[in-house]
C-alpha cells in the first residue's frame, strides 16, 4: 500500500464530477508527479487528498490509516503539508512571519526547522525581515515550500511550484525539491513544465477530464511516444 494514496477518487464542487475514478499516490521519499492540461482536474486532486472536497466516491489513505473524512487541519496533525496553487503566501508579512505562520500547529521551539529552511532557501535569511510580497516569484514560491514545511511534513504536496519563474529559477527550486525528497518527505506536486517535471519524477499521473490517462514512472512516460506527442510538445 501506497504512504499517501487518494484512491479511485470520485466528486467535484457540488455540481457535475469533476474527479472520475482518480488514482494518485506517492511513496516515502520518492517525488511523484500530476501533469496534465488545463482544468483537467489536477488542483482539485490535490484538493480532494488535503480534504478540501467531499469525494463522492473512494478514499484517501496516508500512512496506512484512512483519513478520507479528516478536516484538512487534522491532516496537518497527521504529517500533510500542501503548498496551494494560488495565495500561498501572507504578502504583507515578512518572511520569518509567514515562516512562523507556517508552524502555527506546534507547541515545540520551531527554531531548529527554521534554520533547516533558511539553509535550504538561503535568500529567504537575506530577506526574511522583508514583506513577502516585495519578494520576486521565485523567492515566493521558496516563502511557500518554506512555510509547510515548517510542520515538518511527511509528506508535502505542491500546486505548481514553479509556476511563473524563469527556467533557471525552475531549475533552483526542482533541485531543493530533490533534496527535500531525499531527507525522507513523499512529495507530491502537479506541475505545468511536465517534461522537466517527469524529468525528476520517481512516478508520473497523466489526467484528462479528471481521469487517469496514464500512471507509471517518470522515466517511461518520458520515453512513452504517445505522452510525449500529447502532453510533452513532443
Ligand atoms: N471552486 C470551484 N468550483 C467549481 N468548479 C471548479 C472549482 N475549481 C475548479 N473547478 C472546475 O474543475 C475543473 C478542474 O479544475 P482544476 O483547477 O482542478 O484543474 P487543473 O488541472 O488544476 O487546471 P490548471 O492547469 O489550470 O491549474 C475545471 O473545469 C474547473 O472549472
Ligand atoms: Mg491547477
Amino acid at each position: 500500500m501506497s504512504f499517501l494514496i487518494g484512491d479511485k477518487m470520485t466528486g467535484g464542487y457540488g455540481g457535475a464530477d469533476i474527479l472520475h475514478d482518480c488514482t494518485v499516490s506517492v511513496e516515502r521519499g520518492e517525488i511523484a508527479v500530476v501533469v496534465g492540461p488545463n482544468g483537467a482536474g489536477k488542483s482539485t486532486a490535490m484538493k480532494a487528498m488535503f480534504g478540501m472536497l467531499d469525494l463522492r466516491a473512494g478514499k484517501v489513505l496516508f500512512d496506512g490509516e484512512d483519513i478520507t473524512d479528516l478536516k484538512p487541519q487534522d491532516r496537518v496533525l497527521k504529517g500533510m503539508g500542501f503548498v496551494p496553487q494560488t495565495s500561498n503566501v501572507f504578502t504583507s508579512m515578512t518572511v520569518e512571519e509567514n515562516l512562523e505562520m507556517g508552524a502555527f500547529i506546534r507547541r515545540d521551539d520551531i527554531a531548529e526547522t527554521m534554520d533547516q529552511v533558511y539553509g535550504l532557501f538561503p535568500i529567504l535569511h537575506e530577506k526574511r525581515l522583508q514583506p513577502a510580497g516585495e519578494l520576486s516569484g521565485g523567492q515566493r514560491q521558496q516563502v511557500a515550500v518554506g512555510r509547510a514545511l515548517m510542520t515538518k511534513p511527511k509528506v508535502l504536496m505542491l500546486d505548481e511550484p514553479t509556476a511563473g519563474v524563469s527556467p533557471i529559477v525552475m531549475d533552483e527550486l526542482f533541485d531543493r525539491i530533490i533534496e527535500v525528497a531525499r531527507t525522507g518527505i513523499a512529495i507530491l506536486m502537479v506541475e505545468q513544465n511536465a517534461k522537466q517535471a517527469l524529468n525528476i519524477a520517481d512516478k508520473g499521473f497523466v489526467l484528462v477530464q479528471g481521469e487517469n490517462r496514464y500512471t507509471d514512472t517518470g522515466s517511461a512516460l518520458m520515453a512513452n511516444p504517445n505522452v510525449r506527442k500529447a502532453f510533452l510538445g513532443g
